[in-house]
């Protein structure tokens, strides 16, 4: 590839001169596909000095949901000089190149951040925008006794000569607007050159539809991509739920015989012997197991929910009465707030429970010095056309280690000596089932979890 300064712009009118232009133009946008890019190319190529065209440009693309005109890019003649025509030295061959740097001086300049922030409703009072988007041709600001928009406070002031805004047309729609204007010397802007900005237009209008095309297919590709990977997530985890089911059942028989087997020869050693410790650390110990491998077997079953009117107040009453001793020993201050009313929800009362009991024990386990753990129960944003409640859940356990966040809901993934890592995954079950969602984050003092929940109905609000 080779690099040539940029070459002498033709002055417009020149018929030669101005296809040579727009030839060049069309190479460019066939190798520039980001939108980025290509707005700042554009708006370089009619500002650049040897272009000789325009001294100021501004770019508005339409956002079609709002139906406004965003501001999008401005860039002025001191900071188009950066304009490289690269390529074939046959001017046909060759196209225009624009680096890094000078875009990020050129998104970073005042009037380009002030630009950004203009946005200008179509359906609006402005006489300009009216005339553009019904006539579809270039209007001149001379021409309409506009003042009322956004673009007429901003550049009449500081334009001394008449500014012209072009649309961008594509298929029949228009996807932005270029407004151009001389503002440091004032000079008024040629027929010719509105002549050659219209034919510049269309091409720069095909181009950012193609641009935005290809970054709709581009993000239509990663959603697919990330629909695969969780779809390949969940497989993998239906097999190991099927692998820990056989597993479990395997070993359940052997852990009964040596359990029943630990417990006899425990009975008829006398007590205070050496022999009558080891048998009771195998009887608690298989205890244990079987425990473990219970839960196992609940979380590769597939879960069945009996769904009833139930209060979560009343849920989380339930739970910090069973654990009140635990609290106790671990020295943990209990506060709850805003269970001034009741919070239905259309649930399975038992496996809610199970919820908040998991989420408790892992808070206890993380503060065995002691600490705080508090329950605030408030309403959420609605979901589905839904009123929700929030159900936080904070400790003051020290947290949750950064790297470790994305993985604390995945089955099996615990820090803990005796733990199974399926307290987070069977609550993260049952909230989804429930139709709700809960994340975790961390706070100044530990780590909280936030259950969000579809209200039945709120009673004495
Ligand atoms: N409140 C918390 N503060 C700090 N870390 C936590 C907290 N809750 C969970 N974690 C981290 O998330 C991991 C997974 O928790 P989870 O409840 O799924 O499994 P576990 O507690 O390790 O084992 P199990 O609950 O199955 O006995 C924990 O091992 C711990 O590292
Ligand atoms: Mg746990």
């Amino acid at each position: 590839m080779t690099t040539h300064d940029s070459s002498p712009y033709p002055e417009p009118g020149n018929r030669v001169a101005e296809l040579t232009l727009l030839y060049q133009f069309s190479n460019t946008m066939l190798s520039t596909i980001r939108l980025n890019k290509l707005t700042h190319l554009i708006l370089t190529a009619i500002t650049t000095p040897s272009s000789n065209l325009f001294e100021r440009a501004i770019l508005f693309l339409r956002n079609e949901k709002s139906d406004v005109l965003q501001g999008m890019l401005g860039i002025t003649r001191q900071l188009s000089e950066g304009l490289q025509i690269v390529g074939d030295q046959d001017i046909l061959g060759s196209r225009w190149e624009i680096s890094d740097e000078i875009i990020s001086r050129q998104r970073s300049t005042d009037f380009s951040m002030h630009v950004r922030q203009i946005r200008i409703d179509i359906d609006g009072p402005c006489l300009l925008i009216h005339k553009l988007f019904g006539e579809r041709n270039p209007c001149r600001s001379d021409d309409i006794p506009c003042q009322t928009c956004q673009v007429c406070h901003f550049i009449r002031p500081t334009c001394s000569g008449s500014f012209v805004a072009v649309p961008l047309v594509c298929h029949e729609n228009i996807l932005g607007v270029i407004v151009v204007d001389n503002p440091d010397s004032g000079r008024n802007i040629s027929d010719a050159h509105v002549n050659f900005l219209r034919l510049f237009a269309n091409q720069a209008g095909m181009a950012i539809e193609n641009s935005m095309l290809y970054n709709r297919i581009e993000e239509a590709h990663l959603n697919l991509k990330d629909a695969r990977e969780r779809l390949l997530h969940g497989e993998r985890m239906a097999a190991i739920g099927e692998v820990a089911a056989n597993l479990v059942h395997e070993l359940k028989n052997p852990l009964v015989s040596i359990g029943g087997f630990a417990g006899r020869l425990l009975k008829s050693l006398p007590t205070e012997t050496p022999q009558h410790h080891y048998a009771d650390t195998i009887v608690s110990e298989v205890s244990r197991l079987e425990k473990m491998l219970g839960e196992i077997l609940a979380f590769s079953r597939k879960p069945t929910i009996c769904f009833s009117r139930c209060d979560l107040n009343e849920i989380i009453q339930d739970c910090l009465t069973n654990c009140a001793t635990t609290f106790e020993d671990h020295n943990i201050k209990i506060s709850v707030s805003g269970c001034d009313g009741r919070w239905s929800v259309s649930g399975d009362a038992h496996q809610l429970k199970q919820v908040f009991l998991n989420l408790i024990l892992n808070a206890c386990d993380v503060m065995p010095e002691g600490g705080e753990l508090s329950f605030t129960l408030d309403t959420g944003e609605t979901l589905q056309g839904k009123k929700t409640v929030i159900v936080c859940i904070e400790d003051s356990g020290g947290g949750i280690r950064k790297e470790m966040l994305p993985q604390i809901f995945n089955p099996f993934f615990t820090t803990k000596n005796h733990g199974t890592g399926l307290g987070l995954a069977i609550a993260n079950r049952i909230i989804l089932n429930h139709l709700g969602s809960i994340e975790a984050h961390n706070t100044a003092k530990g780590a909280a979890f936030t259950i969000t929940l579809p209200l039945a109905e709120r009673i004495n609000s």
